[in-house]
């Protein structure tokens, strides 16, 4: 494999900027080319001052700063990248635009140079196949920003030849990222995984069983995630992310796990984009979201309690810490409010199914009962009284409450048995490799785990249970279990392998 010491990038906007930065930090000579000779100007300029800073702040030493700068170049025509023995392009996405490029850059760059496209949602294959030699076309898909997200996704196309991929890989080792291989997919690994949270989250806000607070309360506080599915939709900008919703559902021919909702076109019609417009799920007053009241419950008198003795375990902390508030602990279900912990069931069938009156059935989520905030939700006709009564003792607890409408999964379980699904999915296609999935997903998108790691501290039959209830209650093919699950689960073997 020929040593690669310097590297065209091409396109220097929010990213070719920020990669030019890291591979100057990383010992690369940089040459830096945009059709806007001012904006390739601005961008070393830029970098200039993020090597500043991280000098500033002691990140590397002055001299080491000083050098990277020394290493971006700007040039003022494409046929000065001829040096390069790799380029980068971070130019607009579009297939025609990359294919000329890639073209442009045949004729100039040596034969064996590596073409890689930073491209977020086209098939890398796609773009090869404007060039001659499509051996030497690769993804390196970095995140933004690029300086702070140490991971990049390799993608060889169908033809890219195994020189191009060492290549690329030896590149991402250099600049001291964690390099996960890929295949050219829709969404590749990383966007591709984060269809779980976005998607559930919306189907459950769409059914009207929460609004998008509960839904990022319960994800944030319930289930350890750093953003809701909403938070993070403003953070991006529904203006960027509904169109990348679309195209990945589109790529998997409308595969139902992949469905957008159909509640954000009027939001992005609307000008509702998030942050950038003041205005998407939440209002934002001088850039600080204003969160909505959380509901508070009527004054209730709350009768005794009874659990079903196969969930008297789970419920035993949430049991011991209402009987020390004086809460009456009933020995049988009549007169009492009856306290379920269902997993993918709903408080209806939950009631029905144990033969509990369905009028005096509270459910609460086992899966969030140690966490923060707890998750609760009637039936349809559980007595009001009860419902208050209950949701105010759960406060007194010291807990924080969501309470929803009656829901198969309720909210978190439906939410990570999604992500989990998707990422077996993913396993099961062969796009990435178990640990590079769980990596991808922890580094890419900062959840606590990957979604097979995810998948195995909540227990597969546990989560192929869920999917397979909530199936059977919505009939919708969306939570169908992925093989990769299914046969996991029934072995009894470990998600993350
Ligand atoms: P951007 O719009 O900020 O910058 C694009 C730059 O490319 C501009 O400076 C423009 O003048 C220049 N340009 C456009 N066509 C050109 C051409 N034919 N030759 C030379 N320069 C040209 O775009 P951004 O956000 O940096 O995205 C660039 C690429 O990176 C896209 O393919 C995008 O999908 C991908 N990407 C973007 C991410 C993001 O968060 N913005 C994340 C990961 C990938």
């Amino acid at each position: 494999m020929r040593n690669i010491d310097t590297i065209a990038v091409i396109g220097t906007g929010t990213m070719g900027r920020g990669i030019a930065q890291t591979l100057a930090a990383a010992g690369y000579t940089v040459l830096v080319f945009d059709q806007l000779a001012e904006a390739a100007h601005a961008a070393v300029e830029f970098a200039g001052q993020m090597l500043d800073r991280a000098a500033d702040k002691e990140k590397m030493t002055r001299e080491n700063a000083q050098a990277a700068k020394g290493r971006l170049r700007v040039v003022e025509g494409i046929g000065d990248l001829a040096p390069a023995q790799m380029a980068i392009e971070a130019i607009a996405e579009s297939l025609d635009a990359k294919q000329a490029l890639f073209a442009a850059l045949e004729g100039i760059l040596s034969a064996d140079a590596v073409l890689a496209t930073n491209t977020s949602s086209l098939s890398v294959s796609a773009i090869a196949s404007g060039v001659h030699t499509p051996g030497r076309v690769i993804g390196i898909h970095f995140f933004n920003p690029v300086p702070l997200m140490k991971v990049v996704e390799v993608i060889p196309g169908l033809r890219t030849s195994d020189t191009a991929r060492d290549a690329a890989m030896s590149v991402v080792d250099r600049i001291g990222y964690r390099a996960i291989l890929c295949k050219d997919a829709p969404g590749f690994l990383i966007n591709h995984a984060g269809r779980g949270l976005l998607t559930e989250g919306i189907r459950i806000v769409q059914e009207c069983l929460a609004s998008e607070a509960d839904v990022d309360c319960v994800m944030r506080e319930g289930a350890g995630f750093r953003m809701g599915p909403f938070e993070l939709l403003d953070l991006t900008g529904l203006d960027v992310s509904y169109p990348v919703l679309q195209l990945i559902y589109g790529q998997f021919h409308q595969d139902p796990r992949y469905r957008p909702g159909v509640h954000l076109a009027a939001r992005v019609a609307a000008n509702l984009h998030g942050r950038k417009t003041s205005e998407g799920f939440y209002r934002y007053d001088d850039g600080r979201r204003v969160d909505p009241e959380e509901l508070v419950p009527a004054e209730a008198k709350l009768p005794p309690v009874w659990v079903p003795t196969e969930m008297r375990s789970y419920l035993a902390s949430i049991m011991e810490s209402l009987g020390a508030l004086g809460v009456e602990i009933a020995n049988s279900p009549d007169n009492a409010v009856c306290l379920v912990a269902p997993y993918g069931w709903d408080a209806t069938e939950t009631a029905i199914s144990m033969g509990l009156d369905p009028a005096h059935v509270m459910g609460i989520d086992p899966l969030t009962l140690d966490s923060a905030r707890v998750t609760i939700m009637p039936t349809l006709i559980t007595d009001p009284e009860m419902c208050d009564g209950l949701h105010r003792a759960l406060l007194a607890t010291g807990k924080k409450v969501t309470r929803i409408s009656d829901s198969p999964g309720f909210i978190s379980q439906r939410v990570l048995a999604m992500i989990v699904n998707i990422g077996c999915e993913i396993a099961q296609m062969q796009i990435a490799s178990p640990a590079d999935i769980d990596d991808g997903v922890r580094l890419g998108l900062g959840y606590p785990k990957g979604p097979l790691a995810l998948g195995d501290s909540l227990g597969p039959q546990r989560v192929l249970d869920v999917l397979d209830a909530l199936q059977r209650q919505t009939g919708d093919p969306r939570y169908r279990p992925s093989q990769y699950l299914r046969h996991r689960a029934r072995l009894g073997m470990a998600l993350a392998g």
